[in-house]
């Protein structure tokens, strides 16, 4: 068995773009949690997933609501980064954000935005996989936000 310090380490060095995945919890507040762990799973449907670790404060709200929207993050987002990479409550305060058509808030300038509602969820290990059926997408202009061995990044010469 590697130690979770040296699995950390080597999946580090994958490069990834960074999302804040968003729900609402039961008293209809916004919550979400930075992530990075985003793909897409299938075009017909349009499926995507994400994968929630069980310590954070949003798996729950993610879980019940079954409803989930994904936002892009672009290099202006490196602060919204780092704020809902945290446990605090009051992350939404100061983030210009929207309600968007499934109820889910959407942040403002994210260079794609992505609707869904959750059509199964596997618990694997201290993470779940959440699937999300896509019911709107949209994408915006701007430069992506990249993440690399524990630091942000931005991509040299991005198309805009
Ligand atoms: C770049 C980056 C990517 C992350 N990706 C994920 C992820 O894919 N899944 C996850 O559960 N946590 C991920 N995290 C950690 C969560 O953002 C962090 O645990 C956060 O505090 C959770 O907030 P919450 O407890 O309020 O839900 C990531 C953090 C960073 C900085």
């Amino acid at each position: 068995m590697i130690s979770a310090d040296q699995f950390r380490q080597v999946l580090g060095h994958f490069a990834t773009g960074v999302t804040v995945v968003t729900t609402t919890n039961g008293d209809g507040r916004p919550t979400g949690l930075t992530a990075s762990a985003f793909t897409s799973v299938s075009l017909d449907p349009p499926l995507v997933l994400v994968c929630v670790d069980h310590k954070s404060q949003s798996y729950p709200a993610l879980l019940e609501h079954r409803r989930f929207a994904v936002n892009v993050l672009t290099t202006q987002h490196e602060d919204v980064s780092r704020r809902f990479a945290t446990s605090r409550l009051d992350k939404f305060d100061g983030v210009p954000h929207r309600i968007g058509a499934l109820g889910l808030p959407l942040l403002d300038g994210a260079l794609a935005q992505l609707e869904c509602v959750t059509v199964a969820s596997h618990v694997e290990g201290d993470h779940t996989i959440l699937v999300g059926r896509v019911e709107h997408a949209r994408s915006g202009p701007g430069e992506p936000l990249l993440y690399y061995r524990g630091r942000y990044g931005r991509l040299s010469g991005a198309p805009q």
